[in-house]
């Protein structure tokens, strides 16, 4: 695990110096599902591709913009799956992106997540490393990550960043939501899953969620490379990861590119989201 923690440092420092050329033009090229990509979509991928290829524990890797998994060392044990740019779109208007990667063994679905990691590429290149126990912050400084604390959540927070297009949620995600503001929590969100959720951890409580709604019933966001690393990663700072009702790494995964929906938080927001989505 050491030098997949490694990789994942030096691939960030590699990200961070493509974001700084400044070149957010889309390319010819489009993803699996149909996105069309930025050349720096394709240009992080291309980094993480080549830096990975060369560790001898890694078995096969996928990335959210391919369609297919590649073995790297058949006797290798780890798994990989990677959003090399998630809300790369986001460049243009200088919001904050990152970079998400899950560490699986035997094979890609949430019961066998081991560990997880993901930068944010902001004022700071922050990256969060969970190996199943504990998630450490840690900074970049002088070239360096430095250890900064664990993540800790408290018990409740004070923000609710929710996704989708609210003119499709279901009336029981909008009542939810509401009844959230009305108790006085205030809204957080970006449009980018890495920061809407760093914050979250950072300032130590709150509500994600991107919910199933009625043009997206299992929601956007991908399990192997978004959800189900983010989840470890709030389980392991005393938070926790639904579906709406169910622990979502319980989720099963029967394509690469499964959509679930998903609520992180703390645990009294969470008990909130089970009581909105009891029945
Ligand atoms: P993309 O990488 O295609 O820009 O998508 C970003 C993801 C995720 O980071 C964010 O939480 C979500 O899409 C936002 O989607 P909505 O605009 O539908 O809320």
């Amino acid at each position: 695990m050491t030098e997949i923690f490694e990789a994942i440092k030096e691939s960030a420092k590699q990200i961070k110096s493509i974001i700084e050329l400044g070149d957010s033009s889309k390319s010819d090229s489009s993803n699996s599902t149909g996105d069309t990509q930025l050349k720096l979509d394709i240009a992080s991928d291309i980094v993480i591709e080549e830096i990975f290829g060369k560790i001898s524990s890694v078995k096969q890797i996928v990335s959210e913009e391919k369609d297919e998994i590649f073995t790297i060392n058949p006797e290798g044990k780890y798994l990989i799956a990677y959003d090399p740019l998630d809300g790369s779109s986001l460049v243009d208007v200088n919001l904050s992106v990152g970079t998400i990667y899950g560490i699986y063994e035997n094979e890609f679905n949430g019961k066998n997540l081991k560990a997880s990691a993901y930068i944010v590429y902001g004022p700071n290149v922050d990256l969060v490393f969970c190996d199943g126990t504990a998630s450490k912050l840690y900074r970049l400084r002088n070239n360096e990550f430095v250890f900064l604390k664990d993540l800790k959540l408290q018990n409740t927070g004070l923000f609710v960043a929710t996704g989708s297009t609210q003119q499709c949620w279901y009336p029981h995600h909008k009542k939810m939501v509401d009844d959230m503001f009305e108790s006085g929590y205030k809204l957080r969100y970006s449009g980018g899953m890495v920061p809407d959720l760093h914050q979250i951890l950072v300032k130590g409580g709150g509500l994600f969620s991107y919910p199933g709604a009625s043009d997206k019933p299992k929601g956007k966001l991908r399990q192997l490379f978004e959800v189900f690393p983010f989840a470890l990663v709030f389980e392991c700072a005393g938070g926790g990861a639904i579906d709406g009702q169910e622990r979502v790494l319980n989720v099963p995964t029967t394509h690469i590119h499964d959509t679930s929906p998903c609520f992180f938080g703390s645990l009294k927001e969470l008990e909130f989201v089970k009581q909105a989505y009891n029945g």
